[in-house]
């Protein structure tokens, strides 16, 4: 990632948050610091939205973003693109947030997470594999999941505007990062299943350019390991 943003300084990153990213987005920010990188020229797109939460509410994903990447680096503030969630009309907001990423030329390279049900943004199964941004429902179990970022888990948003299956498989290069062994079945399906709406992960084998990084608890169902 550090070489593609080297060679096309205007790259345009799709990414993601959650644990699995903080990582990444320390990484990067240490090469910035250090000099090595400068993203003066990138734009960002990020997966997904809460809809409901402002971007300045502490659980909103533009906080996650702004706290451990945006206010870090030099991007320029209009640069950073993130759907809207506290918009009257979501799925309006949704469809804006599509033209966006075409009329930028597309994503260069996206990075993704993977949920523990298989999904990828908030693409929850089961999944319509050819859609575009659009406002999801969330399971119970991805509620769960990421109430550790709410006060209360009742207060974990209902839907969330994300780009659907089709915008990410329109990325020209994805990386797909997955740690953990709750991660292990989806990656499991992910690599291995048939592509399937259950998993909507899997719609990532049909795409001509992707690395998937796991760590050895989120590799250890796979049968072909080796
Ligand atoms: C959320 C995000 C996904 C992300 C997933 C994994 O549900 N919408 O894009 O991949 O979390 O998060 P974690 O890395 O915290 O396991």
């Amino acid at each position: 990632m550090v070489r593609n943003l080297e060679q096309r300084p205007d790259t345009v990153l799709g990414l993601a948050t959650g644990g699995t990213m903080e990582p990444v987005y320390a990484r990067l920010v240490a090469d910035y610091t250090a000099g090595h990188i400068d993203f003066s020229a990138i734009r960002t797109f990020n997966l997904d939205e809460y809809v409901g939460l402002a971007p300045d509410d502490p659980s909103s994903f533009m906080h996650y973003m702004r706290k451990h990447f945006l206010n870090r680096i030099n991007i320029p503030a209009e640069n950073a693109y993130i759907p809207r969630g506290n918009v009257a009309d979501a799925h309006a907001e949704a469809m804006r947030y599509e033209y966006a990423i075409v009329a930028s030329g597309g994503v260069d390279l996206q990075l993704l997470g993977l949920g523990a049900n298989g999904h990828i943004g908030f693409n929850e199964p089961p999944a319509i594999l050819s859609s575009l941004t659009h406002v999801a429902a969330l399971t119970q179990a991805t509620r769960a999941a990421n109430a550790r970022y709410f006060d209360k888990p009742c207060n974990v948003p209902r839907h969330a505007i994300t780009m659907g299956v089709g915008t990410i498989m329109r990325a020209k290069e994805i990386v797909l990062l997955a740690i953990g062994a709750e991660k292990a079945e989806a990656a499991a399906n992910m690599i291995e299943g048939q592509v399937h709406e259950n998993c909507p992960a899997s719609a990532l084998q049909d795409h001509r350019k992707v690395t998937v990084v796991l760590d050895q608890k989120a590799a250890a169902r796979l049968k072909h390991a080796r």
